[in-house]
C-alpha cells in the first residue's frame, strides 16, 4: 500500500462525514484512521503485526464484530488451585489489571486448605418483555388474556422446539400493568429457561414474535376493538436476572487466620473483615469499589468462556440496588468462632451458543473447566468472583493494596523502558521494601545502566 499517495485525498476525508465506511476495504480503512495520526507508517506496520498470519483465523476473529482493522490482545492467564463443590479447578482468566490473577490464585490456594468454596445455584430463570400501549378499557385487557399463555406459547413452537428438546423453552407469561408509571402503559413479562445457553437470541426472536401474536390474539378475543387502541413499543430480553442466581461461600474457623498476618490474631483479622463488609454494606461508595474486586474475578471467567460480561455486570450492579440503595453483594456471619463470607449474585452465562465455542479460546477455557454445563459456570465465575473479593478485603485489612500492586507495576515500567531480565531482577530487589513510582524506576534504570 502506498500510503503517502492517498495522504491528502484521506485528509479531506477527515474533513467530512465517512459514508460507507463498513465497505471500504480492510486496508482502507486503516489508511483513513492512520491519517489522523502523526506516525501513519509505523500504525499501520503495528495494525500488521497484531493481525494473526493464518488469513483465515484472522478472518474468523474480524466477523465477530464490524470494521474490523487488527485483533487487541488481552493476557490469557490461569488460576489454579479452586476448589469448587469439591472439585479442583483450574480456572481461566482474561484481564489486563495486574495482579487480579495472583489474587484469585492466593485465595484459591488458602481457602483450598480450608474446605474450598461452597458454590450452588439457586435458580436459573431469564426474563423478556414486550412493552405496548393500550388504550382501552385496563381490566378488560388484564381479565381477558387468561388463555394468552397457551396462545402464545402454541404459536412459537416453530421457534422453541430445538430449546425445548435441551429442557428449556418458554417457562411463564403474564401481563403486567405499569400505568402507575407511566400512561397507558403495559408489559407482557415473559420467563425463559435457556439450559445451557446464554439464550440472547432465543429469547429476543421468542418476543419479537410475540409482540405480532398478541395483537392477533386481541382481535380474536374482541379485545381490541378500535384502531389506535394498541401500540407495541419494543421487546427485549432483560439483562436483570434476579432469579438466575448463584450463591458462593466460603468457611473456617477462625483460627485458620492465626499466623497469617503478622500483628493480628486469626479472630483480629476476621472481626477487622467483618468491618470492612459491614461499610460495604452501607457505604454505596465502598460498595461500588467492593463489587468492583468482585466482577475483577466474574468478568475474567466471563471473557475467557465467552460470555458477555456487559450483561452480567449490568445485571449485578442492578442487583446490588434491589433494596434502594447499592449494597456489597457479599455478606459476612461470624458467630462465636466461625467465619462464613457469602456472595450472592445473579450470573446470566451460558456454554453453548455465542462465542463460547465459536472462539478457539474460549472454547479451550470451557475444556479447562471439565466442559461445564451454564449452572456449573455460574458457580465457577461465583467462587471466582468470591476469590478476588476475599483477597482484596484481606489486603486492604492488612498490608494495603499498592504493595502487591506496586510489584505487578513495577514490572509494567520496566517493560515500558525495556529493560533486560537482569536489570529487572535487580529493580525487583531494590524496590522490594521502596515506593515505586514511574520517576524513581526510570532514575534508578539510569544509573544502573550507566553504571
Ligand atoms: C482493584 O481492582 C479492586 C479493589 O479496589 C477492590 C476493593 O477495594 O475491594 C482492590
Amino acid at each position: 500500500m502506498h500510503f503517502s499517495g492517498l495522504k491528502n485525498q484521506i485528509q479531506m476525508i477527515n474533513k467530512s462525514i465517512i459514508h460507507g465506511f463498513s465497505r471500504l476495504t480492510k486496508e482502507h480503512k486503516i489508511e483513513i484512521v492512520a491519517a489522523r495520526l502523526k506516525d501513519p507508517e509505523q500504525f499501520i506496520e503495528e495494525i500488521r503485526n497484531y493481525c494473526h498470519p493464518d488469513p483465515e483465523i484472522q478472518q474468523k476473529f474480524e466477523e465477530f464484530s464490524e470494521n474490523t482493522l487488527a485483533n487487541y490482545f488481552m493476557p490469557y492467564g490461569v488460576a489454579p488451585n479452586f476448589l469448587i463443590n469439591n472439585r479442583n479447578y483450574i480456572v481461566p482468566m482474561v484481564v489486563e489489571e495486574s495482579s487480579v490473577v495472583a489474587a484469585a490464585s492466593n485465595s484459591a490456594k488458602l481457602w483450598f486448605e480450608h474446605g474450598g468454596f461452597h458454590s450452588r445455584v439457586l435458580s436459573m430463570v431469564k426474563l423478556g418483555h414486550v412493552y405496548f400501549t393500550w388504550r382501552g378499557n385496563k381490566d378488560l385487557l388484564l381479565k381477558k388474556t387468561s388463555g394468552i399463555n397457551k396462545f402464545l406459547i402454541d404459536n412459537t413452537a416453530h421457534l422453541t422446539g430445538n430449546m425445548k428438546k435441551r429442557g428449556g423453552g418458554i417457562t411463564h407469561i403474564e401481563i403486567i400493568d405499569m400505568t402507575g408509571e407511566l400512561e397507558n402503559m403495559f408489559q407482557l413479562k415473559a420467563s425463559f429457561n435457556t439450559a445451557d445457553s446464554m439464550g440472547a437470541n432465543f429469547i429476543n426472536s421468542c418476543l419479537e414474535e410475540f409482540s405480532v401474536l398478541l395483537p392477533q390474539y386481541l382481535f380474536q378475543h374482541n379485545i381490541i376493538t378500535e384502531e389506535n387502541q394498541f401500540q407495541v413499543i419494543m421487546s427485549i430480553l432483560s439483562n436483570y436476572t434476579p432469579d438466575c442466581l448463584v450463591e458462593c461461600y466460603v468457611e473456617c474457623d477462625v483460627s485458620a487466620f492465626d499466623g497469617l498476618y503478622s500483628n493480628l490474631t486469626g479472630n483480629e483479622f476476621a472481626r477487622k473483615f467483618e468491618q470492612a463488609i459491614k461499610i460495604a454494606q452501607v457505604d454505596s461508595y465502598r460498595a461500588a469499589t467492593h463489587n468492583k474486586g468482585i466482577f475483577n474475578g466474574i468478568d475474567a471467567v466471563a471473557l475467557a468462556t465467552g460470555n458477555d460480561f456487559r450483561a452480567i455486570e449490568a445485571c449485578g450492579h442492578a442487583y446490588a440496588s434491589r433494596e434502594g440503595k447499592y449494597q456489597s453483594l457479599t455478606d459476612i456471619v461470624l458467630s462465636g468462632n466461625q467465619f462464613r463470607y457469602t456472595l450472592k449474585i445473579p450470573l446470566a452465562m451460558g456454554t453453548v451458543g455465542g462465542l463460547t465455542k465459536n472462539h478457539p479460546l474460549a472454547k479451550r477455557s470451557l475444556e479447562i473447566l471439565g466442559n461445564p454445563g451454564a449452572g456449573e459456570l455460574m458457580e465457577i465465575a461465583a467462587a471466582t468472583g468470591l476469590a478476588n473479593n476475599f483477597s482484596a478485603i484481606r489486603s486492604l485489612i492488612t498490608s494495603g493494596i499498592q504493595k502487591g500492586h506496586m510489584k505487578m507495576h513495577l514490572n509494567n515500567i520496566l517493560n515500558f523502558l525495556k529493560a533486560t531480565h537482569e536489570e529487572k531482577e535487580k529493580l525487583a530487589n531494590y524496590f522490594a521494601n521502596r515506593t515505586v513510582s514511574f520517576r524513581e524506576v526510570k532514575r534508578y534504570l539510569e544509573n544502573l545502566r550507566s553504571g
